[in-house]
């Protein structure tokens, strides 16, 4: 659609944002209201943050909302109890438990407990095998922005040398299944490197582009990439700011200032892929209620 040196998320988010909306106009026309309940456990303020946001966003596309806000006391069985019911109610196409979880449950086996089905953060084993194999259920949602980005912008990643700095399962890895799948918006060459890679600007300097989640605020600077690159910045970094107003700035992984002249694009941090996950969880809300429906589209 553009080209840009600056990969502006918000403006990417907006565009899919208003295709979705439209989309929901369609299912209700149909008397199919599409549903996303959100669990979130304790009280981490950045999650609670999130939380909000997710439910202003369905509001405002029209999707139906709730969220189960629970103590940090919250047993194990109790959270399970309250996943098994959600699975049957017909309301929600969509359930999202929010990470991280309190250390006395086991996040893996609530992963496990949700319905593939109505996994729309696409975490499930199932959903990830269907991801590696090529035939995916749905595409995770940070990763997804991250292409929709590309989309946006024309980016190719056709050919290129990708290399992800991190190997979440949240962001490294579906990232690095993505780009590997046989299609125009992938067919990269994909190196993941991490916090036990030996030499990881040996492998930056190469890189057509780079791809930063490791949560280090400013990792990734203008001697460890080649002239030309282009650059996700996927951190969300708290660092202390006496001057801001809440005592605290967000910085991503990439040292901006530093890299911005070297880069030939660059996403920002706020406002670069953080703007995009949201987007992609009501696409895949969306996308899930046409797979659970007789949806007629
Ligand atoms: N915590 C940070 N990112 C995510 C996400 O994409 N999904 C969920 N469920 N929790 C998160």
């Amino acid at each position: 659609m553009e080209t840009s040196k600056i990969l502006n998320g918000k403006d990417v988010a907006e565009y899919i944002n208003h295709k979705s909306g439209e989309l929901v106009q369609k299912l209700k026309a149909q008397n199919i209201h599409p549903g996303l309940v959100v669990i979130l456990v304790g009280d981490d303020p950045a999650s609670a943050v999130y939380v909000r946001s997710k439910g202003r966003m369905c509001e405002k596309l029209g999707i139906l909302s709730a969220t189960h806000t629970l103590p940090a006391t919250t047993s194990e069985t109790e959270l399970l109890e309250l996943i098994s019911n959600l699975n049957n109610d017909q309301a929600y196409h969509g359930i999202l438990v929010q990470l991280p979880l309190p250390d006395h449950i086991d996040e893996q086996k609530i992963i496990e407990a949700i319905n593939p089905l109505k996994d729309v953060d696409c975490f499930h084993p199932k959903n990830v095998g269907l991801l590696t194999i090529g035939t995916p259920y749905l595409l995770p949602c940070t990763p997804a922005g991250i292409i929709e980005i590309f989309k946006y912008y024309k980016i190719a990643t056709n050919e290129k040398d990708v290399v992800i700095i991190g190997r979440s399962n949240i962001v490294g890895k579906p990232v690095a299944n993505i780009l590997l799948q046989k299609s125009e918006f992938a067919n990269a060459t994909v190196t993941v490197v991490h916090s036990r890679t030996k030499n990881i600007s040996k492998y930056t300097k190469e890189a057509d582009i780079i791809v930063a989640a490791i949560g280090q605020p400013a990792f990734l600077t203008a001697d460890m990439i080649k002239e030309g690159a282009v650059l996700v910045d996927v951190g969300i970094n708290r660092v202390d700011d006496s001057t801001a107003k809440r005592g605290y700035r967000l910085m991503g992984d990439i040292d901006y200032a530093d890299v911005y002249e070297k880069c030939s694009a660059i996403t920002p941090v706020p406002g670069g892929v953080g703007p995009m996950t949201i987007s992609m969880l009501m696409r895949n809300t969306i996308q899930a209620t046409i797979k659970q429906t007789d949806a007629n589209l």
